[in-house]
């Protein structure tokens, strides 16, 4: 395989490519005190779905952040027509080109599993203002597996490692964050809302082998369906 599964969402510009998508964020950010004056960044932003809601919704200061080319062209041409006042930015969480302590709140929506987390985790807690809040949605696996489905499914999707709650857990109090509250979210998709349906912002000419990576995607979805879950994670600083 040459194109790995973050390729795969970039040539088909997914945008809310995280689980629950716009209706679980928008059900998350509804539940923290956003104003005007409010310093979002969304980390690993995709095509940028989610910080065109902010932007609209919030009318407050965002910025989005990706290391992928691809997805930041597709969330430029989203913003452009909107013409929402977002600063893009291409760049690793893993050394964010920000000075510290400049957001209020952190949005990382499936980012960090694909990068090194123990870089990550600290670099965020770096650029957040103090008592500023990191929002993260990642994948947990929730039963053992055998050293070879892991590493088959950590292969795949080019994550660094899948992590349970309490290795997560590990992780964000390593960090130092001050308090870090875990959700097991009950995800319930209105799927007759046409606001939830899948977002693509399609590349020209694509190639056979990225319809194969989605359907190895499908695949694996419904074999481990119990096995991998995600949990919401609110971290303070
Ligand atoms: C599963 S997608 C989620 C995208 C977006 N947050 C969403 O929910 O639609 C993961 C994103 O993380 C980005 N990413 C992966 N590693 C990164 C890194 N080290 N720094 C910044 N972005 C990264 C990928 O390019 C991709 O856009």
């Amino acid at each position: 395989m040459n194109y790995s599964y973050t390729d795969c969402l970039a040539i088909f510009g997914v945008g809310g490519a995280h689980p629950g998508g716009l209706q679980l964020t928008k059900e998350l950010l509804s539940r923290e005190k956003i104003n005007e004056t409010t310093s979002i960044l969304d980390a690993g932003c995709g095509t940028g779905q989610t910080s065109a809601y902010i932007a609209e919704q919030y009318r407050c200061k965002v910025t989005s952040l990706d290391s992928n080319k691809i997805m930041l062209d597709k969330a430029r041409k989203r913003f452009l027509p909107l013409r929402l006042p977002i600063e893009v930015k291409q760049g690793s969480t893993e050394n964010l080109p920000f000075s510290e302590g400049i957001f209020d709140l952190i949005l990382s929506e499936s980012v960090i599993s694909f990068t090194d987390v123990s870089l990550t985790i600290p670099e965020f807690r770096r650029v957040l203002k103090p008592n500023g809040v990191l929002l993260a949605i990642e994948m947990v696996l929730e039963k053992s597996l055998s050293e070879e489905e892991l590493k088959t499914l950590v292969n795949f999707y080019g994550v660094s490692q899948i992590l349970t709650e309490k290795e997560w857990s590990n992780f964000f109090q390593r960090s130092k964050f001050k308090h870090v509250n875990i959700e097991k979210y009950n995800l319930q998709i209105d799927e007759n809302n046409v606001q939830n349906a899948t977002d693509f912002s399609l590349s020209e000419n694509i190639d056979d082998e990225f319809f194969e990576i989605l359907e190895k995607h499908m695949h694996f979805t419904k074999v481990y369906k119990d096995v991998l879950g995600f949990r919401l994670f609110r971290c303070y600083k």
